[in-house]
Order: structure tokens, then sequence, then C-alpha cells
């Protein structure tokens, strides 16, 4: 070999060795491993128990929405959370901040009134952190859920159902049970978590929701939709992609029939027209839907910034997003995964192709199986999904949302 070749040969194996060194060096970053601060936080492969597993959750593609809509039509699946929702998140930050801030000691006791996700996430999450769980909730509610939250190792109070001005509403009873505890063992002895005033509940979507699905995106997100149940998942995840973005990302609501949050945001007053003097339902928000919307301002929708919209979604086209889902995408999802999904469908016919939505499944259809996605209850409330294969049609030709307004929210 030549001196010249053989320093061509030198230059090469140099090249080659600086290329493998770059590509290893990113491939250690992107898994974390080599302790960079200037790597991206990702994922960590290995997490401490329960805790560990709580968010970091997939980003899925919907296939059917996106080739519908010529959009890039993506989910946050929560439903992989270890408590099976997005509330696993919720839970284990308003207690690690109490803990943090001296409101609950190790050992005590951590309170709620709900009907919902949060108390089986609570009750998941408080062994690990080393404290008691104390779940108070109607006694009209499904017994699965009651049942779920005993076989986690909380204790369950069952109440009889009345107005949330009474003192024996089960959120009243959550939170005196908690001062009452306070009183005779004194300050951190109990807490009251109180989701809708709560704002760890915000900083939970802040801090992770928000933040997993930029990077999950790499920062191609051009808008975020969901509904409000506390405000927490929306209200956060819109600030932390607001910000990221400079304001770039536009945000929408999608509004279940009952909630006053639609004209919350379109007119600036919470109101609808169900809630009217003298035709208000049983109860106040009607729907198969469970989990989201209110009709009052709590303290984590009041930290929502500027939305661009909000969209109105029926009981049935709920009902048939679900329906869709389940067979064009082998996605099992839950009353307000479905509203969120209907949402993402209105959102894209609204900016046009070539976007990319996000939305949130919140929690997966086994926790529903005995309402929404029980036929028998679906009749009972007037709804027949439409036959199988038709529902997407059904939803795309329904484009006028049912109060006629595609929501742009005035500035
Ligand atoms: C099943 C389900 N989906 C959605 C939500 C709404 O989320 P957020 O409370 O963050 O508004 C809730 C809230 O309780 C819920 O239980």
């Amino acid at each position: 070999m030549s001196r010249q070749q053989h320093g061509v040969t030198c230059l090469v194996f140099a090249a080659a060795a600086a290329v493998l060194y770059i590509r290893l060096r990113r491939a250690a970053q992107t898994r974390g491993e080599d302790g960079s601060s200037e790597s991206e936080p990702v994922p960590r492969c290995i997490g401490d128990g329960v805790l560990g597993a709580i968010g970091n959750t997939p980003l899925v593609r919907i296939a059917s929405l996106s080739a519908a809509t010529g959009c890039e039509v993506y989910a946050k699946a929560e439903f992989c959370n270890p408590g099976g929702s997005v509330k696993d998140r919720v839970a284990v930050r308003m207690l690690r901040d109490a803990l943090d801030s001296g409101a609950l000691r190790a050992g005590g006791l951590v309170t709620e009134g709900t009907a919902g996700s949060t108390g089986i996430s609570l009750a998941l999450v408080a062994p690990a952190l080393g404290v008691r769980c104390h779940i108070v909730m109607p006694d009209d509610v499904a017994s699965e859920k009651s049942a779920t939250i005993s076989a986690l190792g909380a204790s369950v109070q069952r109440v009889r159902p009345v107005s949330i001005t009474h003192p024996e509403h089960f959120v009243n009873v959550a939170r005196r049970l908690a001062a009452e505890e306070c009183s005779a063992h004194g300050h951190g002895a109990a807490f009251f978590a109180d989701q809708f005033e709560n704002t760890s509940n915000y900083k939970a979507h802040v801090d992770t929701t928000g933040p997993e699905i930029w990077r999950q995106t790499g920062g191609k997100v051009h808008a975020f939709v969901a509904g409000a149940g506390t405000g927490g998942t929306l209200a956060g995840v819109a600030s932390y992609l607001k910000r990221v973005s400079g304001a770039k990302v536009a945000c929408y609501l999608a509004d279940p029939p009952g909630s006053g949050l639609y004209n919350a945001v379109m007119r600036g007053v919470f109101y609808d027209s169900v809630e009217a003097e003298g035709k208000r339902l049983r109860h106040p928000a009607d729907t198969i839907v469970e989990g989201v919307g209110i009709n009052r301002r709590t303290a984590n929708w009041a930290l929502c910034p500027q939305l661009q919209g909000a969209f109105r979604v029926t009981d049935a086209e709920a009902v048939a997003m679900a329906r869709h889902l389940r067979h064009a995408d082998g996605l099992w999802v839950g009353s307000s995964a479905a509203v969120n999904c209907v949402g993402a469908l209105r959102v894209a016919q609204a900016l046009g192709k070539g976007h990319t939505i996000v939305t949130v499944l919140c929690d997966g259809g086994s926790r529903h199986v005995s309402r929404f996605w029980d036929d028998a209850v679906l009749q009972q409330h007037g709804l027949q999904p439409p036959p199988r294969g038709t529902e997407l049609d059904s939803l795309l030709t329904h484009r006028a949302v049912t109060q006629g307004e595609v929501g742009r929210a005035p500035n």
C-alpha cells in the first residue's frame, strides 16, 4: 500500500469511527444512559414500583380519524396507567405535594369525595406513599367502583346522594372527616385531596402530560382538544403547550351535554340551556358521559389559558365514536375519551388537512361496561349506536355541531 493510499484509509477509518461515536452517543442520550445534562428528559425504562409505572403513556396515532380528515390525529393512551386512567398522575402529585408541604404526614389519612377514577387512583398510590386512604361516594354509584377501591386497601363510605349544598354530600363528608381527624390528631394527620380545587392536579399535567405530548410529537403539534371534569387536564396541558410553543398550539374544549363550559369558553358565562330555570333535569348533566362537564369555575379550570374555541358533543356522537374506534382502530375507550375523539374530529374538520391534533384517551372501556358499553342502558337513554361500519360516516356528515356552531372563541 502506498503512503497516499494508507493516508486515505486512515482518514476513512477516522471518519467512520467519528460517525459511530456520534451515533452511539445519541442513542445513549435517547436512552438517558450517559447522564449528560444536555439529553432530553426521556421515559425511564426502570421505575420504582407502581409510582414508576405512572405517566409516559404511549401517544397513539388514530389511523381511521387521520385517514378520514387528512390530519394526523394522536391520543395519549392514559388507560395504560396502572390505575387505568389519567387520574393516576393527579393522585400521585396531590399526595406528593401534600407530603412535601406538611399538609399530610407519613402514615396520615387522605380523604376524597369522588364517584370517579380519582378514588381508584388515590387508593392505588396511597400505600406506595405510606399513607392511608378513605373514599366517600354516593351509594348509587356502580358497586364495582367501591369494590375496586376496597380491594386496593382503602376504606369506602357510601352516602345517600344529595345536593352539593347539603352537609352530607359526599364531597362535604370527605372534607369534614379530614378536618375532624386533624382537630383530634394535629395538623397533617389527614388531608382532603379536593381534586377540583387543588391545583396540584393542574401541575401534574403541566409537568408530565404536556411535556410528554411535546416530546412525543417532536414539537409538531398544531392543536390540543379535551373535555374538562375538574379542568386539570385541559388547563395543564394547554398551559404547557402554549408556553413551550410561544402560543402557537391552538387549544379547544370538547363539552358534553349539560355542561356550562361551552358557554364559558364561547360567551364568558357558565350556562347550559338544560340548566335554565324550570328546565333543570333530575341530574344536572343528564348524559351517558361520565367524568367531563362542569357548571362552575373550579380552581383548576381558572388556570386554563384562553382557548381558541369549543365543540359541543352529543351523547349519540360519543357512542358512535366509541363504537367506531373499537372496530376500526381496536381502541376500547370510555365515554370521556370518546367525547375527546369527537372533539379531535371537529378540530381536524375546522382546521383542514395537514394538521397534527392531539387528544387524550382518559380511560378504557372496562370501567364503563355496565353503562356506556351496555346497549340496554343506552336504549333507556334513547340512544342507539349506528349500524357497524357507518359510525364514522354519521359523524363526518353530522359536521354541524349540535348547537350549529363550530366553536371559535371570541378573543
Ligand atoms: C374518566 C374521566 N375522564 C376525564 C376526566 C376529566 O379530566 P379533568 O378532571 O382533568 O378535567 C375525568 C375527571 O374526573 C374522568 O374521571
